[in-house]
């Protein structure tokens, strides 16, 4: 459902990545695998790794900054703070509340969201609707992620594919009839069993067995994955450009998530689009889940991809399994 109390909009937008650049010739050394093979089968090139002191919240506190910065909001203007992701820096409290003493965002509620690579756009939707109904004002929504502190490092299957990172927005009001025009979320549970991480939660508690078991490791059957993201890529984007009263013909750019390129390559095939109005970046940091869509997006801003009064589509999926998409007339 799409309401129109108030138009809202993405106001500013940063990331942050860490310094540290894994190749895909480093993996050689660490696992039965080869450049060429992750190239052809995933596009990735590298990734960046953070470093033993540096957690999620890190990530997260230095793209907040940035999007504060580049919105021009303070902190203490901020009433709301949403992290989505999978690694927070533990159980409680919440990264949100870690990242809103750091940034000292005194007047904000603060909760993390879990809805694993579609976080990101699961959390815009929920921030769309408080400042719609003006429950909130301006919002933070981060997208923020130390996946390498839960990839087995042994398991090819796996370890190729991912990656740390943070992407976080402003959400506020805007002109009317710009900003987030639609979004659309979803979830299909029986599907859970295709990405997830079996222990360290209430099933089955840390323990000496379940650290031998490796059971603290993200677990995938990639090839389920890969056929429910072909499918369901294009299926929300165009119910999202349905819910906004777009085409297909109407975008002006697609910031897909970043998991593999034959998975945005079919979506591109399927939508009928052209590639240059896709951003691309899993080359340079893979699979960064649900900071994958914001540090995208923020790249693509910054490289001057996307323009006042562009129609710009978001798309993602990921652990639940879960997926979301968003359309934007461009409001900056
Ligand atoms: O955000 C959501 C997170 N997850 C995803 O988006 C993942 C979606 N899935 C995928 O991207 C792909 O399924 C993968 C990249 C994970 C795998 O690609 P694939 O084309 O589906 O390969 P496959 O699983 O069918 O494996 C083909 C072969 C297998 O060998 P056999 O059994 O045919 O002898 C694998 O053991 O490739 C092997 N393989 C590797 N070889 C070298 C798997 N990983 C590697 C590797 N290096 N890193």
């Amino acid at each position: 459902m799409q309401d129109r109390v108030r138009s809202v909009g993405i106001l500013g937008i940063g990331s942050c990545v860490p310094d540290n650049i894994r190749t895909n010739k480093d993996l050689e050394k660490m696992v039965d695998t080869s450049d060429e093979w992750i190239i052809a089968r995933t596009g990735i090139k590298e990734r960046r790794i953070a470093d033993e002191k540096t957690a999620t919240s890190d990530l997260a506190t230095v793209a907040a900054k940035r999007a504060l910065e580049d919105a021009g909001v303070a902190a203490e203007e901020i009433d709301l703070i949403i992290v989505a992701t999978v690694t927070p820096d533990m159980f409680f409290p919440s990264t949100a509340c870690i990242v809103q003493s750091n940034i000292g965002a005194k007047n904000a509620a603060a909760f993390d969201l879990g809805a694993g690579c579609s976080g990101y756009l699961y959390g815009l939707t929920v921030a769309k609707q408080f400042i719609a109904t003006g429950m909130h004002d301006k919002i933070l929504v981060i997208g923020a992620e130390k996946l390498s502190t839960i990839i087995d490092w042994e398991d090819r299957n796996t370890s190729v594919l991912f990656g740390d990172g943070a992407g976080a927005t402003v959400v506020g009001p805007t002109e009317d009839g710009m900003g987030i025009l639609a979004t659309s979320i979803g979830a299909d549970g029986d599907g859970g069993k295709h990405l997830y991480m079996p222990a360290g939660g209430s099933r089955v508690p840390s323990s000496i067995s379940s650290i031998e078991q490796k059971l603290h490791y993200l677990k995938m059957d990639g090839s389920e994955v890969f056929k429910f993201a072909v499918r369901i890529m294009s299926k929300a984007s165009l119910k999202v450009l349905k819910d906004s009263g777009y085409g297909v013909e109407d975008i002006d750019y697609l910031v897909p998530h970043q998991a593999n390129i034959r998975i945005i390559n079919s979506a591109v095939k399927k939508l009928k689009l052209n590639k240059d109005k896709i951003h691309v970046n899993l080359d340079k940091y893979a699979n960064t889940s649900a900071a994958s869509v914001p540090i995208a997006l923020d790249e693509a801003v910054k490289q001057g991809k996307i323009k006042k009064n562009d129609v710009v589509v978001m798309v993602g999926f990921g652990a639940g399994l879960t997926w979301g998409s968003c359309v934007i007339k461009w409001n900056k």
